[in-house]
């Protein structure tokens, strides 16, 4: 009996011992707050406002996150990441300006050892593998030129009046993203190839690139009304934001409904969902920022606790211990439900 009772007060100490241990480390963890701080190329971009304003609503008790506007300058963005560094930030999540100049970011990053998690614009193989704690977190650009290229063959075949002129051809023109960015030359080329595979007969009119913004497109769209009017059957876009600027275009100029061409984007913008559900727009690409802003927080998360990558890989495919690409999806108006109010 006597042996009995003093194994259960071994056991019944083990167990205070254990479940203090544990308050006392959530205690510590609470003390060591987690802190991530985010640079954005340009958070007047409206897909990527819309993903840093997500990102930013993780924020809680136990992680704090930090938001600056890089504002379209490099150096601007290279002082923020110092500043970051400085302020103490367990990891940095950076939206490049120039995607192919990430060399003072990932030095000052490297000599503090602060891990940096890239995200949106993707800076090239040879640059990610300068460090081992360097991340990226995006989407694939060519599943979403493909998935954009099937929207507009649907498009195409279920409605044969956009072949307006009944040449058996359809003309179309391209408004483009950023020069150099990965989304803007890739999903063009896919969305094009992808058409002819699906053995829809194409003829480009025209291509202008609008930097991925509302007012520049509107000004580049108006020019092609002018130069083709009704010969452009479908405009192609890289985003939705370049898309609702050739829509304002055609309002603009008082263009009926009835003699607009298919218009497609790219993002699932709110405003882009909002053109999809009015039917201003044939139908757009998830670009999901939801997922890519949850994965950020994530990994940013497990690094900030010296964690490593792999412990994400039950929920995301990672790829060379380096990448998470998060799908895209087709969005119209029989689905768009699905993706109002994400
Ligand atoms: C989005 C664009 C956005 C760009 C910014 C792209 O993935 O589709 O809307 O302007 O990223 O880098």
């Amino acid at each position: 009996m006597k042996k009995v009772l003093v194994t259960l007060l071994t056991a019944l100490c083990l167990l205070t011992t254990i479940l203090s241990g544990c308050g006392k480390q959530s205690e510590n963890k609470s003390e060591s707050k987690i802190k991530i701080g985010v640079s954005a190329y340009d958070m007047y971009d409206t897909f990527l406002g819309q993903l840093v304003e997500l990102f930013q609503s993780f924020q809680n008790e136990d992680v704090e996150i930090v938001v600056y506007n890089a504002a379209q300058s490099q150096q601007t963005q290279n002082s923020q990441v110092r500043k970051m560094i400085e302020d103490g930030m367990d990891v940095i999540c950076v939206n490049l300006v120039d995607r192919t100049d990430p060399t003072a970011v990932i030095d000052a990053a490297r000599k503090a050892d602060v891990p940096v998690i890239f995200f949106n614009r993707e800076l090239v193989e040879g640059d990610i593998g300068r460090w081992d704690k360097l991340f990226y977190i995006g989407a694939d650009a060519e599943q979403s030129g493909v998935m954009e290229g099937e929207l507009a063959a649907w498009a195409c075949i279920t409605n044969k009046e956009l072949d307006r002129n009944g040449d058996g051809m359809i003309q179309f023109v391209v408004l483009e993203g950023e020069a150099g960015h990965q989304d803007a030359i890739v999903r063009t080329e896919a969305s094009i190839n992808t058409m002819k595979k699906q053995g829809i007969e194409i003829d480009k009119l025209g291509y202008a690139i609008a930097n991925w913004n509302r007012a520049q497109a509107q000004t580049k769209a108006t020019q092609f009304i002018e130069d083709y009017g009704d010969d452009i059957e479908l405009v192609l876009s890289n985003n939705d934001d370049m898309a609702l600027g050739a829509i304002d275009a055609y309002e603009a100029m008082a263009i009926p409904r009835n003699k607009w061409p298919a218009i497609l984007g790219i993002d699932g913008t709110d405003v882009g969902l909002e053109a999809v559900k009015d039917d201003k727009m044939v139908g757009t690409v998830y670009n999901d920022k939801e997922g890519q802003a949850t994965a950020m927080f994530e990994l940013a998360c497990v690094l900030a606790k010296g964690g490593s990558i792999d412990e994400l890989s039950d929920k995301y495919t990672i790829e060379n211990e380096r990448y998470i690409r998060l799908p895209y999806a087709k969005v119209t108006s029989s689905n768009i439900i699905q993706f109002i109010g994400r």
